[in-house]
């Protein structure tokens, strides 16, 4: 990591909390390698990684971070053994039953992914909980479930050129801005930060789109084991760096 930025006259030593990034993103990795190196079941790295997701939602809204993004299933995860994915499965449908916490926090959940494939009783889940925290606005959960960069780029295009084929649009209306009304995000800023722990150092096909002038922050630590000393470490890389978006 890099601690200093010689461009910049001020090192920080500490996160500065009055000027959060507005969105952060999570790449939650790593439940599998560290259930394997306690010799127990994968699944009690999801568990615990469900966890240590809940403890972030709280302790990122009462930092004042206005958009959370956790990537939790991708388009790919249902490559795994049945298993696995019914215990992930599991543990979302318990996650979104528990709807209570979220009115308490008043944090507004969204979905980003195809939600039709997910069985009929987590959609049922999903349209209620959405429904119901739709008035809060302390806080933007979205959940990155049955998520594919590539697909939700897809899907839009697709919606668009139904658009044009019926008269709607013209192809040279079509621009940057029609295409962000299409994607799951839509109305919402790009993530300012993606965190992936685990040691992988990729996105995995994760916001594809509104990755494009990100920070990313990867880290060594296993999901399950990230606490809020690590986010904040994360911060602090994030406000070290130099963000010139092309300009100079
Ligand atoms: C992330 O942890 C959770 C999901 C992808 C659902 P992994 O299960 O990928 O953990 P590792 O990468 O195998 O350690
Ligand atoms: C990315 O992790 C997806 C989630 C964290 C939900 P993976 O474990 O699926 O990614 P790869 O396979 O290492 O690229
Ligand atoms: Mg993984």
């Amino acid at each position: 990591m890099a601690w200093f930025n010689l461009k910049k006259s001020k090192v920080l030593l500490r996160p500065d909390f009055e000027h959060l990034p507005a969105h952060v993103a999570f790449i939650m990795d790593g439940n599998g390698r560290w259930a394997k190196k306690r010799r127990l079941p994968r699944s009690a790295g999801h568990q615990k990684g469900a966890q240590v997701f809940r403890d972030m939602v709280r302790y990122c809204k009462d930092i004042g971070i206005k958009y959370m993004t956790v990537y939790a299933f991708s388009t790919e995860n249902w490559k795994r053994p049945q298993q696995e994915v019914d215990s992930i499965m599991d543990l979302l449908r318990s996650y979104l039953k528990d709807a209570f916490d979220y009115r308490e926090e008043e944090v507004r959940v969204k979905i980003l992914g195809d939600k039709a494939p997910l069985a009929p009783d987590i959609i049922a889940l999903i349209d209620k909980l959405e429904a119901d925290s739709a008035q809060y606005d302390k806080m933007i959960l979205n959940i990155a479930l049955n998520y594919g960069g590539r697909a939700e780029i897809m899907q839009a295009v697709q919606q668009i050129a139904g658009e044009v084929a019926a008269g709607r649009l013209t192809p040279e209306q079509v621009d940057e801005t029609v295409l962000e009304e299409h994607l799951y995000t839509a109305g919402q800023p790009d993530p300012d930060l993606i965190i992936r722990p685990s040691g992988e150092q990729r996105l995995s096909n994760f916001l594809m789109w509104q990755s494009a002038y990100s920070e990313l922050v990867f880290m060594d630590v296993l999901w399950p084991d990230f606490r809020r000393h690590h986010l904040d470490r994360a911060l602090l890389e994030y406000q070290n760096r130099n963000r010139r978006f092309g300009g100079v």
